[in-house]
């Protein structure tokens, strides 16, 4: 075909890329469309609105109608290839997407029994005007024993008993004033430990904030105990501490009666057993009836129709003198329970290992309706 005009190299081009179109993609194929029959920069619009009509006489007749059948053949294959691909993504989706299966709701988490236990007892002291308070967990013998009044040979200062720390001392003195001065003392003569209770905290409130002082200080403390249905070597406390002016026995039994009420129901009723706390002076137990019997005994309470939950007492004078409180003038009362265990008695758990195994089983019976499948 050499024999033919300029022009005729301009089709041939064009229609020998025909053929091709069958095997484009989706993308290449659009870019195909627009590169020959775009309207503005198409090379076979382009020969169509340019070149043609310029073409002498005789051979305008014969390359239009051989552009025009070219530009129609063209049209139907860009049509056929489309139809081909969308036909292939159908079959796709159809094979990938198993319509049947149910959709994965959403995990939306919940708050663990005893976290929400603890906000719980927080709410109801809060709204007797007990701040909230914390303190660190590695602690200085001095904080967790010393100064709560605890005889240097007191048995809970055994290695059997306490988690020690072989590190030495590099905190920062975080604290001012006598609390640094407890600190220094504490680096010359003392170890770290692993708290054993939250206690220490009330020493360390004490020694920052002049009396009246009314704090609940939430915690993990930490013992050396065997991991077994009734013992976890770390569990959380809640301690509270109230000092001021005036402050007797009766604010305290009412204070921890009226929160038995609020948390456990107000037909609850508590009682006070004598007990001992070297850093508390009188010191007791409160027991409060059995929620799951009633009083009348059941294996949750032992039979015994009460359950123990907490310590307290008037806080010790030697404690406030520590903490540089003159305890001719204040006096103050102080307690501390486990929310674990309160927990456990609430909701009739019988092993504590389930509260830090995290079976989705079990704590997703304490999370909210809307967590739940
Ligand atoms: N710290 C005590 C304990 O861990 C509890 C307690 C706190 C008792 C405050 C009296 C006052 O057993």
């Amino acid at each position: 075909m050499t024999d033919h005009p300029a022009y005729d190299r301009d089709l041939q081009e064009i229609a020998a890329r025909l053929p091709l179109i069958a095997a484009l993609d989706e993308r290449a194929l659009e870019a195909e469309y627009i590169a020959l029959l775009g309207r503005k920069q198409g090379r076979l619009t382009e020969f169509l609105k340019t070149v043609l009509p310029g073409l002498p006489d005789g051979e305008k007749r014969t390359a239009g109608q051989r552009a025009n059948s070219l530009r129609a053949q063209l049209g139907a294959a860009f049509e056929a290839r489309k139809t081909a691909l969308a036909a292939d993504a159908a079959a796709k989706t159809a094979r990938g997407t198993d319509l049947t299966m149910p959709g994965r709701p959403r995990w939306r988490g919940g708050i663990h029994p005893v976290t929400q236990v603890v906000e719980e007892i927080l709410s109801i002291f809060h709204g007797l005007g007990f701040a909230r308070a914390t303190g660190p967990e590695v602690e200085t013998e001095w904080l967790n024993f010393g100064a709560l009044n605890f005889p240097p040979d007191h048995p809970a200062m055994d290695m059997h008993d306490t988690l020690y720390l072989d590190a030495p001392d590099r905190r920062q003195n975080r604290t001012s004033g006598l609390a640094a001065e407890h600190e220094r003392r504490e680096r010359n003569e003392g170890r770290l430990l692993m708290r054993t209770h939250t206690s220490p905290v009330q020493i360390r409130v004490m020694l920052e904030t002049p009396p009246p002082v009314r704090v609940v200080i939430p915690g993990s403390v930490y013992r050396k105990d065997t991991f077994d249905a009734s013992h976890a070597p770390v569990f959380a406390q809640i301690e509270g501490l109230a000092v001021d002016e005036g402050i007797s026995f009766v604010d305290l039994k009412a204070t921890l009666a009226h929160f038995a009420r609020e948390f456990f129901g107000l037909s609850t009723a508590v009682r006070f057993r004598p007990s001992f706390f070297p850093f508390t002076e009188p010191s007791a137990e409160m027991d409060v009836s059995c929620g799951v019997c009633g009083g009348g005994g059941c294996p949750a309470c032992k039979g015994t129709g009460w359950m123990e939950i907490l310590g307290a007492g008037m806080v010790h004078p030697n404690v406030l003198t520590n903490c540089g409180i003159d305890a001719e003038r204040y006096t103050g009362f102080a307690f501390g329970m486990g929310p674990g265990r309160i927990a456990m008695n609430r909701y009739g758990i019988s092993d504590i290992r389930l509260l830090y195994e995290g079976d989705m089983r079990f704590l997703q019976q304490f999370a909210d309706p809307g967590a739940r499948r």
